[in-house]
């Protein structure tokens, strides 16, 4: 209901719509099915995250910026030489599910812009053909740095 008709609710009901699916369908996949057991434990699981809702929780989240960007304009924009970025991109050739559609040429793209970086980058990924030749190999390993990329033979 509110996923069609988002103009009809405000931000915090759209907030918990998004969190409710994320957390309570199947696969924690936002356009799954509800998920269900017989034993409770999928209830259980639920009033565990509520309680993670925390004063902590809310503290830690006022430095953070939440962007809808694309990645390799964030990459670009907070390249500084003690910068340290987690990526973890769609993984091409899987089930991506709600955010299906991300191709072989937006994951080069990133390596490439991984590449040129001044400073360090953790990414997660499958194994993918591309890695084998990024950095000289070091991205098999899945993790990987610049200037650690560059000692290697
Ligand atoms: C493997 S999931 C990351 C999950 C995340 N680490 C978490 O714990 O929720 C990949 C994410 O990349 C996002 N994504 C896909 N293409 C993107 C792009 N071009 N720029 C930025 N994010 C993108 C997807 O919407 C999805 O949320």
């Amino acid at each position: 209901m509110i996923r069609e008709n988002p103009d009809m609710f405000d931000r915090v009901k759209r907030a918990w719509a998004v969190w409710m699916l994320a957390n309570g369908s199947y696969g924690n996949m936002l356009d799954g099915t509800y998920a269900y057991d017989r034993q409770g434990s999928i209830s259980k699981k639920l009033e565990n995250k509520r309680a993670g809702f925390t004063a902590e929780y809310a503290a830690r989240l006022q430095r953070a910026q939440i962007e809808r960007c694309d990645a390799l304009r964030i990459v670009g924009s907070r390249d500084a030489p003690d910068a340290f970025f987690y990526v973890d991109p769609p993984y091409v050739g899987a089930d991506q599910g709600h955010y299906d559609g991300y191709a072989q040429e937006d994951f080069d793209a990133l390596l490439r812009k991984l590449e040129g970086i001044r400073d360090k980058f953790l990414l997660s990924s499958y194994r993918n053909a591309s890695l084998a030749e990024f950095s000289g190999g070091v991205a098999e390993s899945m993790m990987g740095s610049r200037s650690g990329a560059k000692e290697l033979p």
